[in-house]
């Protein structure tokens, strides 16, 4: 049987076989986020995830299985499509394979991408929203024993997880973000009208269902981690909101320009 380690070091090399070393940042896209990312980057290079062994592979519309390789400015950039995620039925270890990948090949700094309901009506569809922080209310841990690469259980400080110098230098770019806190819940489907409420209580601004097993998987490996919501409904209940899987792609679409403005900020904000 393979250890995951095993399964992460062949990945990496075979990242390194096919696409040179590794890049400054990679972006793992979410939802609606994939068409416009793709637009800002030059000289782009393809990799289709199935030509990766033992990449989990997507089962959900909106993802595009392949990595991208390119120029932003003076950095080297990959942009993941094909995110996979737990409710398709995968383990934590398997959301968090590409990533741990991806750091082990070289890569300094992750950014991660998603699409969220939002819990504030002053975060409207289409607005965006850097981490400050998440409350994991039932997503799988990657660095549980069965979990981890090594099969021991890694006992964290995630106090910083979302890495304070790079929200700080992409607030400095881009100062009408308002940082905020993502709660993730397991899904697929949306929450109750009692759990958005409670939500609030909680003091979460958005709720998904990713992002936070690769956070945990890349800090772990030693990378720098950010994460970037773009609101794509109000959540359950809120005005009257019954969110649905095309109101989420319709929004990201809509909003993508802007989306994709930020974007570029942010990879340009990564620590150096
Ligand atoms: N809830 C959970 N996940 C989501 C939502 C939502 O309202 N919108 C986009 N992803």
């Amino acid at each position: 049987m393979n250890l995951e380690a095993d399964l992460v070091a062949h990945l990496a090399d075979s990242l390194q076989s096919h696409l040179g070393s590794a890049p400054d940042v990679a972006v793992v896209l979410g939802s609606g986020w994939a068409e416009r990312a793709d637009s800002l980057l030059t000289g782009v290079e393809r990799l289709p995830l199935t030509g990766l062994e033992h990449w989990p592979l997507p089962r959900v519309e909106g993802h595009s299985p392949e990595l991208r390789l390119g120029t932003l400015g003076d950095q080297r950039v990959l942009l993941c499509g094909g995110r996979v995620h737990s409710y398709e039925g995968w383990e934590a270890c398997e959301l968090a394979r590409g990533v741990r990948a991806i750091v082990k090949w070289g890569t300094p700094s992750i950014l991660l991408l998603n699409a969220a309901g939002s819990l504030r009506e002053e975060r409207p569809p289409g607005s965006l929203m850097p981490f400050s922080d998440h409350i994991n209310l039932g997503l799988p841990n990657p660095l549980a024993s069965d979990q981890s690469e090594d099969g021991g259980a890694h006992f964290m400080d995630i106090v910083d997880l979302y890495e304070p110098t790079w929200r700080d230098a992409l607030l400095v770019s881009r100062p009408e973000l308002t940082p905020g806190v993502y709660a993730g819940l397991s899904g697929p489907s949306y929450e109750t009208p009692a759990e958005v409420f409670r939500l609030q209580q909680m003091g979460a601004d958005a709720v998904g269902m990713s992002t936070i097993p690769e956070a945990l998987a890349a800090k772990s490996a030693g990378a720098r981690v950010m994460a970037l919501s773009m609101m794509t409904n109000y959540a359950a209940g809120i005005g009257g909101s019954r969110p649905s899987h095309a109101e989420v792609l319709e929004t990201a679409a809509e909003h993508g320009s802007t989306a994709a403005e930020v974007l570029a900020a942010t990879i340009q904000a990564a620590p150096r």
